[in-house]
């Protein structure tokens, strides 16, 4: 259960965030909680899930290792603070700052080499949909920006499913087009990696999810896990979505 905070919050109200946040998933031992608010602030991130299986994850990474990369954090600038986590691909990054299936794969494998786990987002556009073109935009995606890993790299990525129509927008996609999205991510997986490495790849679901729907995309067999963003900037209700 992945909380994406995009650009929101300081370190201070991390802090105070995650002072609400742990008692209330005190109780949730068995699942995998992964928290990524913006760099400036992981430390105190990482500070307040202390003591927790609260994991903390950035929100992209570098593809160089240092340098003269104005305005990038490097894979082991973030593995410094503490976290162990990074978005990769998010369709805001494509967006706003032009990122392609290209670039997924360098920083896919700067995460990687710094043993941050990366949980790479795929997902079609409004017109895609639109268009009939979902599936071959996620076998593009896949090919491009997961497919030349090796095995062993693979083997230590999530990804996420993030239908851009249904981020931030209020719709959700339903559990059949989640389902069908999910099948081709995994047979993408097992065509390239073998029937093992597919089953034990974990797709997580982002898009619209809140308290009231969360438990119905989780009871979906083949969704593994959700990525939250709005509904996970306030810890009442990202509670109740790790509880679902
Ligand atoms: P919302 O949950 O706000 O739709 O955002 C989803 C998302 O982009 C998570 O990465």
């Amino acid at each position: 259960m992945a909380g994406n905070w995009k650009m929101n919050k300081t370190s201070s109200e991390t802090s105070e965030y995650f002072a609400e946040f742990r008692p209330l998933v005190a109780d949730t031992e068995d699942r995998e909680i992964v928290i990524c608010p913006p760099f400036t602030a992981l430390d105190a991130a990482v500070k307040g899930a202390l003591g927790t299986r609260i994991a903390i994850g950035a929100q992209n990474v570098a593809r160089a290792k240092a340098g003269a990369y104005t305005s990038e954090v490097s894979g082991s600038m973030l593995r410094a603070t503490g976290a162990t986590y990074t978005l990769v691909g998010h369709s805001e990054c494509r967006k706003h700052f032009g990122e392609t299936d290209e670039v997924v794969l360098p920083r896919t494998i700067a995460a990687l080499e710094s043993d941050l786990t990366p949980i790479i987002c795929v997902g079609e556009s409004p017109e895609d949909r639109a268009s009939g073109q979902t599936e071959m935009v996620l076998t593009r995606q896949f090919a491009k920006g997961i497919g030349p890993l090796t095995p062993a790299q693979f083997g230590r990525v999530v990804i996420a499913y993030e239908p851009v129509w249904a981020i931030g927008t209020g719709k959700t996609a339903t559990p059949e087009v989640i389902t069908e999205a999910h099948r081709i991510i995994r047979r993408e997986a097992r065509s390239r990696f073998g029937d093992e490495a597919a089953e034990a790849l974990r797709i997580l679901y982002g898009g619209s999810v809140n308290p009231g729907n969360a438990k119905t995309l989780m009871a979906q067999p083949e969704i593994d896990g959700l990525l939250v963003g709005n509904a996970s900037l306030d810890p009442q209700s990202f509670a109740a979505i790790v509880k679902a």
